[in-house]
Formats: C-alpha cells, sequence, structure tokens
C-alpha cells in the first residue's frame, strides 16, 4: 500500500496536508501529510495496522503541550485520540481514555474526593502524552497513580499493563512507543473541597513563576540532577534571549515563548545557544524535555 492509499484503509476520518502548529501550544509548525481522528479502538488499531504494513511513520498527538512540529511538518501519519476522552470515576479510582485532558481529569478527581491528581493541576496536555512520558511537576507524576494502562504495543498487540511492569523515570516512560488506548489511576479518598483548594494553590504558584498566557511549550530542557534548569538559564544571562520569534521568557528561564510566527528552526537555534551558554557558564549539559518531530516515531523500534 503506497501512503496516497493509506485513508482508504481507514473507518476513522483521515484529514490531508492539515496545518499542525493550531494542535500545538507552541503555534509552530508545518502539516501533517495525514491526520487520523480516531473514535474508537478499533479506529487506533486499524491506523496502526495499516502504518505497520505499509511501513508508514505513526505519530500520536496528545495536547501537543510538549512538542516541537518541524516547519516543513510531517511525512506520515499523525493519529488524534482527542475524542476519546471519557471518564469514570469509581471509589478511590477514576477509568480514563487516553484523550482526555488532565485539567479535565484533575477536576473530575476533585469533585468525587479522589485524592493525589490535584498535584497534577496546571499541567496540560492529554493522558495518553501524560503517560508516554510521564508528566509531571513539584507535587506530583501521573505515574504516582497509575494502576492499569491499557495499550497498544509498538508490535501492534493489545496489551494491559500492571504500573509495576511500566518503567517510569523523571520524564521518561516504558510506554514512549506504540499508543495509550486508557488507564485506570488510584488515589486516596479525601474531601472535594480540600483537594479543589489545593489544586487553585497550586495554578496560583505556576501563574506566578511561569509564562502561562503566552505560547510555549512549557519547560523546554529537563531539570539536571538536583538542579533546576530554569536557574541555570537565568544565572548564564539567558533570560531575553532571542532568535527571530522564537525568546527565552523573561518569567522563567525554562521556557521558549513564540512571539508570533516564530519557526521552529528558530527555536532550535535558540535551545542551541542556550545549551551553549549554560555549558559554558556551569559546565551543565541541558537536555531537551520536549519532544520533537519528525523522530522516532512510534512505531520505530517495533521487532
Ligand atoms: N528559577 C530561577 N529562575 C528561573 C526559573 C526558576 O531561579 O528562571 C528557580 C526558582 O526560583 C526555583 C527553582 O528554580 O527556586 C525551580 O523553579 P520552578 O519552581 O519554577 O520549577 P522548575 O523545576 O523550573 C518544574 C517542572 C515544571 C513544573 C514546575 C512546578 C521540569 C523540567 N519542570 O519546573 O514542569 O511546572 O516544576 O511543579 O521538571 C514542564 O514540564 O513543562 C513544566 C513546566
Amino acid at each position: 500500500m503506497s501512503l496516497l492509499a493509506f485513508p482508504s484503509r481507514i473507518r476513522a476520518r483521515v484529514l490531508c496536508d492539515l496545518p499542525l502548529a493550531p494542535l500545538t501550544t507552541w503555534r509552530i509548525g508545518g502539516p501533517a501529510q495525514y491526520l487520523v481522528h480516531a473514535t474508537s479502538l478499533r479506529d487506533v488499531a486499524d491506523t496502526v495496522a495499516a502504518c505497520r504494513s505499509a511501513n508508514l511513520p505513526l505519530y500520536v498527538l496528545g495536547g501537543g503541550s510538549n512538542l516541537l512540529v518541524g516547519d516543513d511538518g510531517v511525512t506520515g501519519v499523525v493519529l488524534s485520540l482527542h475524542a476519546m476522552k471519557k471518564m469514570q470515576a469509581f471509589g478511590n479510582k477514576v477509568h480514563v481514555e487516553a484523550g482526555a485532558s488532565l485539567g479535565a481529569l484533575v477536576t473530575r478527581c476533585n469533585q468525587a474526593g479522589i485524592g493525589g491528581p490535584h498535584g497534577l493541576a496546571g499541567i496540560p496536555g492529554t493522558l495518553g502524552g501524560a503517560l508516554a512520558m510521564n508528566a509531571g511537576g513539584r507535587y506530583a507524576e501521573i505515574a504516582d497513580f497509575v494502576e492499569r494502562v491499557v495499550w497498544l504495543n509498538p508490535q501492534g498487540e493489545l496489551e494491559s499493563l500492571y504500573r509495576e511492569e511500566i518503567a517510569f523515570g523523571y520524564r521518561r516512560s516504558g510506554l514512549r512507543f506504540g499508543v495509550v488506548i486508557e488507564a485506570v489511576l488510584a488515589g486516596h479518598r479525601a474531601r472535594p473541597e480540600e483537594l479543589v483548594a489545593k489544586s487553585r494553590e497550586i495554578m496560583k504558584e505556576k501563574l506566578a513563576v511561569q509564562p502561562y498566557q503566552e505560547f510555549s511549550a512549557g519547560c523546554c530542557f529537563q531539570n539536571p540532577m538536583g538542579g533546576s534548569a530554569g536557574r541555570l538559564i537565568e544565572l548564564a544571562g539567558c533570560k531575553g534571549m532571542s532568535v527571530g520569534g522564537a525568546q527565552v521568557s523573561e518569567k522563567h528561564g525554562n521556557f521558549i515563548v513564540n512571539r508570533g510566527n516564530a519557526r521552529a528552526q528558530e527555536v532550535l537555534e535558540l535551545m542551541r545557544q542556550v545549551t551553549l551558554r549554560v555549558q559554558q557558564a556551569q559546565g551543565v549539559l541541558l537536555k531537551p524535555e520536549v519532544q520533537m518531530w519528525p523522530a522516532r516515531d512510534v512505531l520505530a523500534n517495533a521487532a
């Protein structure tokens, strides 16, 4: 099957040459050759099978909130699970589909008196994206609450994994390749009013130190062991540095903001300059936290 024959194999809605920039929080990047809107496990499985059999690159789009799409876009298939966002709370647990936003998840857990996920307040993205890279912040990371995850592994097999079977690390996860479908998360029983108040407090803290209103992808670099990338970037005098429309935020050194029409190339050049300066000033090599497309697609390490 050629790439041109791809849409005929899929029941889900397939869009061609769709600009990805509006689907990312950075508002940067070129189009996807094909964008598939999955509404069911079957759509996801069909898409993965078609891509595997034709050796087409497959990328999974979550909230687009930790993602730099290249200026030329992506050849191959981008799979969106945004329509798969059902959630059901029971006892101290919640069953949630991959396309649900973390914001909606936090709200639902708070209302249902499920404590723990309230610590994820203010973190953007979807459950699937959060699990694929173990999203988190100072108060919690998604791995803390995982009981079970159902996914299509890189070999295209439907698999259910318990937390102990998934290698989670700092912004790392054994679910990086493959497609997360749904998960059961577990917290502890707590009073809804308390959870809502705690989430509000965390949001307030974030708004005070992060450029929340601007187009960005959150933190660009991983924190080095025991340190803060934002602080190192500030100490290296990088705040306010810019390349074209991309600028290191004046508010938080680890954020690069799109001041309007920034191109991916400009962001990459700015990241290169920041990395160099921090290495020269502090001898620390910063590693990117943001994901970049095109890169290794999600089927790339299949056997
Ligand atoms: N700091 C500076 N200058 C700066 C930024 C920070 O001196 O420009 C200092 C702060 O004053 C603080 C320390 O560095 O003493 C840590 O900063 P902050 O509290 O802002 O947290 P962070 O380590 O920079 C992490 C996550 C964020 C998450 C926050 C709060 C990473 C890479 N970043 O940031 O996550 O929101 O904690 O929970 O782990 C993201 O992953 O995209 C992200 C934004």
